[in-house]
């Protein structure tokens, strides 16, 4: 692999400019190896020098892969017309040019989201086609009624006609207005309107899940954090419902009853 100079290794990868980059490395912040760039202008092989800005290691891919645990409050989007958007949320070191959020959450929603800059993935986490599987945990108005598994089994047909493919739902086991949801599709506001579907309300939604990558229950509501590699080639790993749900139903009903309720 050739060298490549520090500033542009960097900058070719965050948001910082070259003469934010100079004044990071003036101030000890930038470490080749563990030690202090000693000039914006040193030389590096990516892959084999590790560099980290601000204690956050940037790497050599070419592509970024950032889970994001979202908040309440922010829209999914790059472009600020509807509100403060996710990317916000993201530090400078973290963002390249091209990032997006790869999927929508409602702005009152919260949890796992993607935010890469690569359109391929994206598109294979997204289409029905793909069947990744997503799973939601949501707080009810009402009492999770057990009539609503066959329901959402058979597909559920939405208030204005439209016809959902199958889903999954089960209750969380110490608390009736909680509910875990598996979806393979995403359309606008779909798990809100599948349970208005079944005479009941959404208050509070949580992404938990994009196909085997689960939400850390280490990454705080606002928090996000780099992908591995690994990580990624998890997200198209298929996941059992049923066993997934055993397994994170306290760690998931614990937050939304304390944090929401
Ligand atoms: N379904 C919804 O209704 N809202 C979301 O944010 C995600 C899925």
């Amino acid at each position: 692999m050739n060298q490549i100079r520090l500033d542009k290794f960097i900058s070719e990868r965050t948001e910082y400019s070259r003469s934010v980059i100079k004044q990071l490395v003036k101030s000890g912040k930038v470490l080749v190896d563990g030690k202090a760039a000693k000039a914006a202008d040193m030389k590096i092989i990516p892959g084999e020098n590790m560099v980290c800005v601000d204690g956050n290691e940037i790497r050599e891919s070419r592509f970024r892969y950032i889970l994001l645990n979202k908040p309440a409050g922010y829209v999914c989007s790059t472009d600020d017309k509807d509100g403060e958007t996710v990317m916000k949320l993201l530090p400078p070191e973290m963002r390249t040019k091209n990032m997006f959020p790869a999927g929508r959450l409602d702005k009152d929603s919260l949890g796992a989201l993607l935010i890469t800059d690569d359109g391929e993935l994206a598109h294979r986490i997204l289409a029905p086609k793909s069947h990744i599987p997503k799973i939601y945990i949501v707080k009810l108005d009402r009492p999770f009624e057990s009539e609503y598994i066959n329901k959402f089994k058979n597909g559920i047909t939405l208030k204005d006609g439209e016809q959902c493919l199958p889903a999954k739902v089960r209750r969380a086991e110490n608390c009736e207005k909680l509910a875990f949801v598996e979806l393979c599709e995403g359309k606008y506001h779909q798990v809100k309107r599948m349970f208005a579907a079944v005479e009941n309300h959404v208050e509070t939604l949580m992404r938990i899940s994009l196909g085997g990558l689960v939400l850390p229950e280490k990454l705080a509501v606002g928090e996000c954090m780099e992908l591995l590699h690994k990580d990624v080639e998890n997200l198209l790993k298929p996941t059992d419902f049923d066993d997934f749900c055993a397994r994170f139903d306290p760690v998931f009903s614990a937050f939304l009853i304390n944090n929401q309720m």
